[in-house]
């Protein structure tokens, strides 16, 4: 199958798209966080593609997209509280909330679970591609399972060229970490996996949001975090602590078989160095995060440190997406 880029700024582009999906297709589109492989997300078979497409484990659930708060009413068998407080707030934007499901979603898109993942993202080629293709479009991050999420349509391109027939363009992906998954479906809300939007923005309408501890009764309730992630092909160790300290320890491991993933204001010229923002920048972190994990894939190395920000505000999940990038190579300085 031959892969195309097209333009999503383009109508005719998101109709042949639209087209696609309804035939039962594959489609990789552009969100504010990373790109999207979707599918129909009423159609059981188109769902199935993506699994394959992906080689993504089918007991790990997808996140159905939606481009109006009311598209949910019927995807849900109950609508909570809390969801229009939260819809009206964050929506559309990188929040996902779980949800008691309905008999309109496929078993395989929750991968048996009683409970659906919910988002209305915020880029208008996603929410025009949703509304022209008139159904719910299921879809994970359009990476091979294991890889970092895409952030530019060429990050998928690399991935699954020959795979999907279209790409449709959206530019740089301006959030760039995939959303928070929200459970509200119980009567405290939980956050399964943190993203775009912050425990403490979530806490401002809702007081009583808990973080999930990754490893609560061992196994994490959202499926996805429990494998490693994100990961670059050299084994990567995340360095935690104060940046001075964490420079100070990833300086003296420089050499041409090692790379760094490094504040700007603490890095050092070196071949091997890729920067990803300024140490206070969260904001630029995120969005340059996934691509800079990419790119140790074309150096010959064979270790590779990472800073990594304060688990505050947006930095708990660009230190999340580095720590599972590493696995359990985790060096704490103090
Ligand atoms: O920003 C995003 O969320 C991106 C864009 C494309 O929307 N999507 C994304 O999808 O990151 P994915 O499949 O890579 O991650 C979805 C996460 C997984 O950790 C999955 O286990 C969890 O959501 N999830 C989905 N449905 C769930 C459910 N019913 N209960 C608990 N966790 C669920
Ligand atoms: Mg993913």
């Amino acid at each position: 199958m031959k892969t195309m880029i097209l333009d999503g700024s383009i109508t005719e582009n998101i109709k042949l798209c639209a087209g696609m999906l309804n035939a039962g297709g594959l489609v990789a589109f552009p969100t504010e966080t990373v790109y999207g492989l979707g599918a129909n997300g009423l159609d059981e078979c188109a769902v199935a593609g993506i699994f394959t497409a992906k080689g993504r484990e089918s007991d790990n659930p997808l996140i159905v997209h939606v481009a109006s708060p009311k598209d949910v009413e019927r995807l849900v068998s109950e609508i909570p509280e809390a969801f229009w407080i939260l819809s009206r707030t964050f929506w559309p934007g990188p929040l996902t909330l779980i949800m008691k499901k309905s008999s309109a979603i496929p078993m395989n898109v929750t991968s048996g679970l009683e409970t659906v993942a919910i988002r209305m993202p915020g880029h208008p080629a996603a929410l025009e591609l949703i509304r022209v293709s008139g159904s719910p479009v299921a879809a994970p991050s359009a990476n091979p399972s294991g890889r970092p999420s895409p952030t530019k349509a060429e990050h998928v391109l690399k991935d699954l060229d020959g795979k999907i027939p279209y790409i449709l363009d959206g530019g740089d992906c301006s959030v760039g970490l995939e959303s928070t998954v929200l459970d509200i479906s119980g009567d405290i809300p939980r956050i399964l996996r943190p993203g775009g939007v912050t425990l403490e923005e979530l806490r401002e309408v809702l007081p009583n949001v808990e973080l999930e501890g990754s490893s609560v009764g061992g196994t994490p309730r959202s499926p996805g975090m429990r494998y490693r992630h994100y990961a670059p092909k050299a084994p990567l160790t995340a360095i935690l602590g104060p940046p001075d300290k964490t420079a100070e320890y990833i300086k003296s491991r420089l050499s041409q078989d090692t790379a760094a993933l490094m504040f700007d204001d603490y890095s050092v010229d070196h071949p091997n160095v890729v920067t990803f923002g300024l140490s206070g920048d969260l904001v630029t972190q995120a969005a340059r995060l996934f691509d800079a994990l990419r790119q140790f894939d074309s150096m010959d190395v064979e270790a590779i440190y990472a800073q990594s920000p304060n688990e505050e505000g947006l930095g708990q999940a660009i230190a999340n997406r580095i720590k599972k990038a590493a696995g359990t190579r985790i060096v704490d300085i103090i």
